[in-house]
């Protein structure tokens, strides 16, 4: 069973924290919490001081399945699940109702209070629905604050216009619950991996001969890294397992840099637990010295020097054995039979999905182009030859359709 077809609902999988601040409008978060768990998302939620004035979190609790957190400094709190954690295990921070002050705090970068603390130590999505009385909406001061916000990438939903709790009428109304949940879903679908979570190998990996000497491959690391930035791009938390290249870190991708295939094993299987896709672009060495040696080895007395390698594990195969598992994508880096050995190898290790690609002088390795085909157990897509940040995108896409096809169908 892949991890990805578990459901099919607009947010399913998604893990959102609910900010909850001082507004009368918290009387309607009971209802988003529900409407938002309908919708496949899972919800935990934080409380403002302010927040907890307009709603028990006793009653959040009940609806959101988990205790709810409003103090930064609740020691047992802290030790089930610590703000940090917390901040990494959100997909999307949705704070409504957004009150003036919480704007105005975020803006100025405040970390005053657990939810501030959250939003500043967290990498995923903020997203604001705001509620307050028009005059304090229309001000010059929360526009800015908005203005400030946005810049920094955060998303608005409303508010919207209407009669109001203080009884005048004007913009300022929280968005219903209703509304703010679809704003959540159609993000989603314009960034179709919005909430998965994206493993990429890339790079070569090194086997140490001795000090100065290596094992290595020709592989740039460009393909992958040009995969993972189509990830981020589309939505995606994503994790970067890299051998040693000389490339920058796609923005909003998480790097962490190895050497040796079996490092790179030690590092995937590490972050593989909560993917919903892994990506294997990496050329991982077969074969390792049986002994490096912690010093230079000398030619003298050596004509001829045979090199005894053994098998290193093979991080893809390993992968794709896991239950649950990811959906699982290899890479083929073939000179001959491009097509023919790669559903071999789609066979062989058990993958949802391979991509050939034809390596050797000029091609695949190191250059900026490439010319990639996705074969899978039933189907060919043959994606054409272009720039590896052009194909990136196309087999970004191509994913993002097989991990979303129970909801596309739905
Ligand atoms: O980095 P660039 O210069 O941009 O070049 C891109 C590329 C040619 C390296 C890339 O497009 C590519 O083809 N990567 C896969 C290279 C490779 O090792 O292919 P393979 O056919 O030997 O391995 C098949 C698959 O098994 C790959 O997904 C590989 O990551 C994986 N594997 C292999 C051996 C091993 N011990 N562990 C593995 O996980």
């Amino acid at each position: 069973m892949t991890r990805s077809s578990v459901d099919n609902l607009p947010l399913s999988g998604q893990r959102i924290l609910l900010g909850v601040t001082g507004g009368i409008a918290a009387y309607k978060s009971p209802e988003l919490v529900r409407r938002l768990r309908e919708a496949g998302a899972d919800v935990r939620v934080v409380v403002t001081d302010g927040g907890s004035r307009f709603i028990t979190p006793m009653t959040l609790q009940a609806v959101s399945g988990y205790p709810v957190r409003s103090d930064l400094w609740d020691a047992t709190a802290e030790a089930a699940m610590g703000h940090i954690e917390l901040a990494r295990w959100a997909d999307r921070v949705l704070v409504a109702p957004a009150s003036a002050d919480i704007m105005a705090r975020m803006a100025a970068g405040m970390a005053s209070d657990l939810l501030t603390t959250l939003i500043l130590a967290t990498e995923a999505e903020v997203i604001l629905a705001p509620a307050m009385n028009r005059v304090m909406w229309a001000s010059p001061v929360v526009a800015e604050n908005r203005k400030r916000l946005e810049a920094r990438g955060m998303k608005f939903i409303g508010p919207g216009s209407g009669s109001q709790a203080c009884g005048e009428v004007g913009e300022g109304r929280m968005a219903e619950p209703g509304e703010i949940v679809s704003a959540l879903a159609t993000t989603t679908t314009d960034r179709p991996l919005a909430g998965r979570r994206v493993l990429i190998t890339a790079g070569p990996t090194i086997e140490d001969i001795d000090p100065v000497r290596y094992v290595g491959n020709r592989s740039s690391g460009r393909m992958g890294f040009a995969l993972a930035d189509a990830a981020a791009r589309a939505g995606a938390r994503v994790v970067l397992v890299a051998g040693p290249v000389s490339l920058d870190t796609p923005p909003g991708v998480e790097r962490v840099d190895v050497r040796s295939a079996r490092q790179m094993h030690s590092q995937v299987m590490q972050h593989v637990g909560d993917c919903d896709a892994f990506i294997g672009v990496a050329a991982v060495a077969d074969y390792r010295p049986v002994s490096p040696s912690a010093d230079k080895i000398k030619k003298e007395g050596r004509p001829v020097w045979n090199l005894e390698l053994e098998r290193n594990p093979d991080i893809l195969a390993d992968v794709a054995g896991l239950d649950p598992r990811p959906l699982v994508v290899g890479f083929a880096a073939e000179t001959g039979q491009v097509e023919e050995n790669a559903r071999a190898k789609l066979e062989s290790k058990g993958l949802d999905m391979i991509v050939a690609n034809r390596v050797g002088e000029n091609a695949g390795f190191e250059v900026e182009d490439n010319a990639l085909v996705v074969i899978e157990p039933d189907a060919r897509h043959d994606l054409g030859h272009g720039t590896k940040r052009m194909l990136a995108g196309k087999l970004i896409e191509h994913l993002a359709h097989r991990l979303n096809q129970g909801k596309d169908e739905s």
